[in-house]
């Protein structure tokens, strides 16, 4: 079986769905339930009686992390378990430090206690695969190369300074233990299950209730975007097949500025559905005060992967972003479930009158 972390979140939700599509190797998945973390992205699994089990704790949790591991006897540990919003992470750090820089440290420990103890044959084929983003790498300009995996780490925000601290924690106990470890970069993420305080997911639900779309600063900052599935079939292939202490960065090859995400939902929404604004969904775009330490430009190098696993994205970022948007409009339920009072007040702090026009 395999450990999963942070799999009731939106990327951990995703892998664990993906993964009853290709396998049916029993999943424990262990997540704290933060406000990102939602059981019910898990719901089809309990109909389909997949060999599942959600275990809610914390990955810093080194007593009850060693009780998963003694019970379960893992071949791998997947870590998902992140806060993963820059926003929040410049409101209050402290979270990220503690779960991002901490409780990754304190899983790994737990899991070198356990792997040390397992058989030859049995340590050689253990994994711990960590799930990290390309926001270490920091900011490319216009006509920068997009990262690779030499790119030197130079973390801007708080979050991908935690997130930049944990990758090199896993690097660390490759050489110095040699447990061993996998690392994944990835760009920016879309689909279903996306927690609705990130980019796309926030624009399609605001136009839809006609509220202002904000867009930080000139709109022109750029991501990499990759489909959610597409990355869940990533995470597979280096896991099968990934060599011990490498990194993989994983991206879409669809670098798009923050104005053409939104001018695009805006326009399919024009055609979904009736009765645009008159203007259109576009006149509803609000310029807002720019995040602080923005990074300009993301763009992956995945030639890595490509060559050396072979792994390919199968979506485009057009067709993906109508899936999902379909999505959303599609799951009205969902939605209303998550942008509960905690939701509310995010966007009541973050949005409010502190965040009006520059
Ligand atoms: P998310 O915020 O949607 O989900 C994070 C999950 O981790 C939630 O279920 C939460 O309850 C859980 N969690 C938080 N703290 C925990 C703790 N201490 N112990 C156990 N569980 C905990 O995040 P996501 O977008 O799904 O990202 C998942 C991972 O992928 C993160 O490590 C993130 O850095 C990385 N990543 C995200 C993106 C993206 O675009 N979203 C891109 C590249 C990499
Ligand atoms: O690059 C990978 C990273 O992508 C992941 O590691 C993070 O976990 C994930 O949250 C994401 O980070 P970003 O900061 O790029 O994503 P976000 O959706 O918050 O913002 C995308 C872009 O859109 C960014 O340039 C900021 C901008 N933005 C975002 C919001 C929420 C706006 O213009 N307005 C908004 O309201």
């Amino acid at each position: 079986m395999i450990l999963v972390t942070g799999g009731a979140g939106f990327i951990g939700s995703n892998f664990v769905l993906d993964w009853f599509l290709h396998h049916d190797e029993p999943v424990v998945n262990l997540d704290k339930l933060t406000y990102a973390g939602n059981p019910e992205n898990l719901a089809a699994l309990q109909q389909s009686g997949a060999p599942h089990q959600l275990v809610q704790g914390d990955i810093g949790d080194t007593g009850l992390v060693e009780r998963l591991l003694r019970e379960h006897r893992p071949r791998a540990v997947l870590n998902f378990a992140a806060e993963s919003h820059v926003d929040r992470s410049i409101h209050g750090p402290a979270d990220f430090v503690e779960t991002n820089l901490g409780g990754t440290f304190r899983l790994l420990e737990a899991v070198r206690a356990y792997w040390s103890e397992l058989s030859r044959g049995e340590a050689d084929a253990f994994r711990f695969l960590h799930v990290s983003t390309d926001e270490v790498y920091g900011t490319l300009g216009p006509d920068d190369p997009a990262f690779t995996e030499q790119t030197p780490y130079s973390p801007n925000s708080p979050y991908s300074a935690s997130k930049a601290g944990s990758d090199h924690l896993v690097r660390a106990w490759f050489h110095t233990f040699r447990l061993p470890v996998l690392t994944t970069n990835c760009s920016n993420n879309y689909g279903p299950f996306q927690f609705p305080e990130k980019l796309i997911p926030l624009m399609i639900l605001n136009a839809v209730d006609r509220q202002p779309l904000p867009v930080y600063g000139d709109g022109q900052n750029i991501r990499d975007w990759l489909h959610v599935s597409d990355h869940c079939s990533a995470i597979r292939r280096v896991l099968e097949a990934g060599r011990p202490g490498e990194t993989y960065n994983v991206g879409g090859d669809s670098e798009r500025s923050n104005l053409q995400v939104v001018n695009g939902i805006c326009h399919l929404l024009d055609h979904l559905l009736p009765h645009p604004p008159a203007g259109g969904y576009k006149s509803l775009i609000q310029f807002v005060q720019d995040r602080p330490g923005h990074d300009r430009r993301y763009a992956i190098d995945a030639r890595k992967i490509r060559q050396e696993l072979g792994w390919v994205p199968s979506n485009t970022f057009e067709t993906g972003l109508e899936n999902t948007l379909k999505w959303y409009l599609a799951h009205s339920e969902w939605v209303g479930r998550v942008r509960s009072g905690a939701y509310r007040h995010w966007m009541e702090t973050h949005y409010g009158s502190a965040r009006s026009a520059p």
